[in-house]
């Protein structure tokens, strides 16, 4: 009967999820430059790691190159959400470059705490993602004093100079829970570790592994909208996993979900990375309410109003141009 029928068929939609602020200001970022500078513009990197976002940032007259020797000298170009080693704005001064800086300015923030502890002679372990971009810009603050550990079996293979002077940092994006797991692991080898000023795991992270928690426990199947290059995403679909979830998949587009997926099930959680425009999400909730789940309520474990400004290179521009 209907009563049945509506219970028994629902879709948990996770708060937050999507865009974060870092996002937010650096996709603004390069619609704002090709309005205000005309194409193309150059973006090292994809400007954030989603597909369609980089897509479609395309089709308005960006170029997305992997390195800085990509771009014709005298061009714009933008670097991305994920941050560059200091070597990196090196040769865009050798090029010519007028540079657009789209780092997250939580981004900048690691960066600025491993230039200090670098500075105070300290070995710094960063906890991250092997070859993962915001990995590879904030070890290039300082190369020689920084240690990588990529997971809490990794704290194994650390050597550093002196077990007295350590401190550990880490990549924006990871699992919260796995990240503790790693830290203890480091404190067991070296008791005297120093912890970050703050959190390095962002706001955004640690909201959206919250949200996907409470819907999780729930679901049979969480669908998480996101790029398999896009590190928050990939943690979503893990800790669903890990917070009960029957089964989760990370999708880039409505059309890659699959009808099996559904077979016996009766709550399907979604929620979406932080590189996720909504109008993906509105996709997947259109594929689902096709099969008869279209009873969706909202989860909402937080709320998020933090916003960042303009890169200043930028602002200065839009201010001349007013
Ligand atoms: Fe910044 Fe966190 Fe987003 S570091 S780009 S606010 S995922």
């Amino acid at each position: 009967d209907r009563m049945t029928a509506n219970t028994s068929r629902r879709v948990l939609l996770a708060a937050p999820r999507g865009y974060c602020a870092g996002v937010d200001r650096a996709v603004i970022t390069v619609e704002k430059a090709l309005e205000l500078y005309g194409a193309p513009i150059y973006v090292r990197k994809q400007i954030v790691h989603n597909k369609y976002v980089v897509q479609t940032l395309e089709k308005k007259g960006a170029i997305f190159v992997d390195e800085t020797e990509e771009v014709p000298e005298n061009a714009i170009v933008i670097f991305s959400a994920h941050g560059v080693a200091p070597v990196v704005h090196e040769e865009a001064a050798e090029r010519s470059l007028a540079s657009i800086d789209a780092t997250c300015p939580l981004v900048t923030k690691v960066h600025k705490e491993a230039v200090r502890y670098a500075g105070e002679d300290y070995d710094i372990l960063l906890i991250g993602h092997e070859g993962h971009e915001e990995v590879v810009g904030t070890m290039g603050e300082a190369p020689d004093r920084m240690h990588l550990v990529d997971g809490p079996a990794d704290a194994a293979n650390v050597k550093v100079r002196d077990e007295s002077k350590v401190v550990w940092l880490s990549q924006t994006t990871l699992s919260v829970d796995e990240t503790m797991e790693t830290v203890d692991a480091l404190k067991d080898r070296f008791p005297r570790l120093v912890s970050p000023p703050s959190d390095d795991i962002c706001y955004a992270t640690q909201n959206r592994q919250v949200a996907v928690k409470q819907i999780a426990a729930e679901a049979d199947l969480v669908i998480v909208v996101g790029s398999r290059n896009s590190s928050n995403s990939i943690r979503l679909v893990e800790v669903a996993l890990q917070s009960g979830a029957g089964a989760s998949y990370l999708v880039d587009f409505a059309d890659e979900c699959e009808d099996g997926w559904l077979e016996g099930v009766r709550t399907v959680g979604v929620t979406s990375g932080a590189s996720v425009p909504e109008v993906l999400v509105d996709g997947v909730l259109e594929w689902l309410a096709a099969r008869g789940f279209d009873d969706v309520s909202v989860v909402t474990s937080a709320k998020e109003s933090i916003q960042f400004s303009l890169p200043k290179e930028l602002r200065r521009d839009l201010r001349a141009e007013a």
